[in-house]
């Protein structure tokens, strides 16, 4: 770690139309997250498939990530591996599938990285998971391949042993089950 985010003054908001999001700056995947940050994200929000929550700094989005819902569903593939995980959970037997959020974007702009931000947006994502009054069990994300190691440190794992075939992505979860109270 390089800085802290202590070390800015930041603030949250909900993505609106009037957030200033033209400087964002994130190199990595072909410029896809300043993409969809500039782009796309005002539009999922307008039809209800992500919401964007943004990290300002002098009123400009340094950091970003967007939520929906998911659900972990039984690959007949990897039954083994889907039964190690079920059994974590009590009374499962006849389940196929699992409640669960999404983190569907993520990225910190190239000059504000190694601070901190991401771990924070993490943490704001497990805490956001366990508030929600609804079942949720796991937070999911799909994982650049090098972007795994960043989620396996802040406790995420492989939900499959394989890459998603369509991008390459890799399926990794955090099960919410691990830090409720007995
Ligand atoms: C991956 C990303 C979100 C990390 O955010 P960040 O703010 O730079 O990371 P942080 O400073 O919060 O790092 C937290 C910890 O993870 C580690 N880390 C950060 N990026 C890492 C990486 N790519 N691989 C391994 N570890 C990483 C840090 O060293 C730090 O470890 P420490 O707590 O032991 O010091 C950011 O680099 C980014 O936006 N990348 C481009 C977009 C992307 O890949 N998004 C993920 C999409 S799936």
């Amino acid at each position: 770690m390089f800085g802290s985010v202590d070390d800015f003054e930041w603030g949250w908001d909900i993505l609106n139309e009037s957030t200033s999001v033209d400087d964002f700056m994130c190199s990595k995947s072909e410029h896809h997250f300043e993409h969809f940050l500039k782009d796309l994200a005002i539009l999922y929000q307008g039809e209800r498939l992500a919401i964007t929550y943004v990290i300002l700094i002098d009123n400009k989005v340094i950091a970003y990530y967007s939520l929906a819902t998911d659900k972990v569903a039984m690959n007949d593939e990897e039954k083994s591996f889907w039964n190690k995980l079920a059994k974590k959970i009590p009374n499962n037997k006849r389940r196929s599938s699992y409640p669960a959020l999404k983190l569907c974007q993520l990225a910190v702009d190239d000059n504000y990285a190694a601070n901190g931000f991401g771990k924070l947006i993490i943490n704001r994502t497990i805490k956001m998971a366990l508030d929600l009054k609804v079942g949720c069990r796991f937070v999911t994300v799909d994982a650049l391949p090098d972007a795994e190691s960043f989620y396996e440190k802040m406790g995420f794992a492989r939900l499959s042993k394989k890459p998603n075939p369509k991008n390459d992505t890799i399926p990794m979860y955090f099960d919410l089950g691990a830090i409720l109270p007995d």
